[in-house]
């Protein structure tokens, strides 16, 4: 597979790094609007053909897909191009700044028939895996009750650089800048994580978004810090099962913790992922009369990564494609409005919509479902 990458800030480094070393995968050209970086990225991984911007490198078109690793609002816009000249796309998180937007991507994708796959890393977590096994096999029972929690803590520390100078941070801070927050950002994995655990789908929530106060004005240089930092959300499964998710980016002491909790009437699991390593434990049969938890052995899963080679290789649409992206865009969405007019609110049937404006990303509203 002959493979682009659109994007060359920090996460395409980690991408490149793994695709790299799956038999099969060549990385034949690299885009960035950044001259610098582009440079800097493709002198490193040895990647010949560079261009400033995606429609110089369709017009050259020796690629088979790409992997798309821009800033949030960036996806939608290069994405489609992509699609429209027939590649396969692997695709960043969030798929998109909004539903509306998703849904095009999604359609338009299915549409031309191309490969599209959405990175939801945390699927890479072989106790999430295992878990979802378990559920899917009856072993937990009916389940009843979902905790789950994604800790970040770069707006108190600098283990991962400095958010009040570094554009890589600032952007995710500014919904003016395309970003839906912390609930946009990570958000997007926890929801995966908690839905796909429980083997489940999200059908009614509500949320709480919060944006604390980070700098004088509310600003640094270009960025206004509007986007919320910190979410809480009580969520309906379609199983029956009722949820709690939060996410923030003020979690002292946490760089990076995601925590999914499943409750069933026979049995329940916890599963701990961490930079590093995840574990899954869980508490069954007699050791529920003492709340005793033992530790579950799990086998490696592909990631990704692999899978997106494997489907466009075989040609087989692999998960977690752009729908289910879109699903998950659905459930941000109406978060956001939720938010807004405190109420809880019914994925299914409830349509969402962007409205342009100088807001930028979160101007979401709820618009009457068609009939
Ligand atoms: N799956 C994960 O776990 C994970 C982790 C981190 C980031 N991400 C996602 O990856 C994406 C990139 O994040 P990042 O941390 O690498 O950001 P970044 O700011 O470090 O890098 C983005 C790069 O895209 C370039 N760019 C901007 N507009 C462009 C355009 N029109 N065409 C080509 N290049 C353009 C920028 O110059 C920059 O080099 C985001 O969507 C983010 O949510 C996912």
């Amino acid at each position: 597979m002959r493979l682009l990458v659109l994007g060359t800030g920090s996460m395409a480094k980690s991408q490149v790094s793994h695709f790299k070393l799956i038999e099969g995968v060549e990385v034949v050209g690299a885009v960035d609007t950044d001259p610098s970086r582009l440079a800097e990225f493709s002198d490193h991984f040895g990647i010949e053909k560079r261009f400033l911007a995606i429609e110089e490198a369709i017009a050259w078109g020796d690629f088979d897909a790409a992997t798309n690793v821009t800033p949030d609002r960036i996806h939608h816009p290069t994405t489609m191009a992509l699609i429209a000249a027939g590649k396969h796309v692997f695709c960043e998180k969030p798929l998109a700044e909004n539903y509306a937007d998703a849904l095009e991507m999604t359609t338009a994708a299915e549409t031309a028939g191309v490969i599209n796959m959405v990175n939801l890393t945390y699927r890479n977590v072989a106790p999430l895996q295992r878990a979802r096994e378990m559920v899917l096999a009856g072993e937990l029972g009916t389940i009843k009750h979902v905790e789950a929690s994604y800790l970040q803590s770069w707006l108190v520390s600098r283990a991962w650089g400095d958010w009040r100078t570094e554009s890589r941070w600032l952007w995710r801070l500014s919904t003016g800048h395309g970003s839906n927050g912390v609930l946009g950002d990570v958000g997007i994995h926890i929801l995966d994580f908690a839905a796909y655990g429980a083997a489940t789908d999200i059908d009614h929530v509500f949320a709480r978004l919060k944006t604390f106060n980070k700098a004088p004005g509310g600003q640094i240089g270009e960025y206004l810090l509007d986007a919320n930092d910190s979410f809480t959300m009580s969520v309906d499964f379609a199983n029956g099962a009722l949820g709690v998710i939060h996410a923030t980016r003020w979690a002292t002491g946490h760089l990076n913790e995601l925590k999914l909790r499943i409750y069933g009437e026979r049995g329940s699991l916890e599963i701990i992922h961490r930079p590093n390593g995840s574990q899954l434990r869980g508490c069954f049969d007699e050791n529920i009369e003492t709340a005793t938890w033992a530790d579950i052995d799990v086998a490696p899963v592909p990631t990704n990564y692999q899978r997106f080679v494997e489907a466009v290789a075989t040609g087989k649409q692999l998960d977690p494609n752009f729908r289910h992206a879109a699903n998950l865009q659905k459930v941000i969405d109406l978060a956001i409005v939720s938010e807004k007019e405190r109420r809880e609110l019914n994925l299914l049937s409830e349509e969402v919509g962007m409205t342009p404006g100088p807001e930028g990303a979160g101007n979401v509203e709820v618009l009457p479902i068609a009939v």
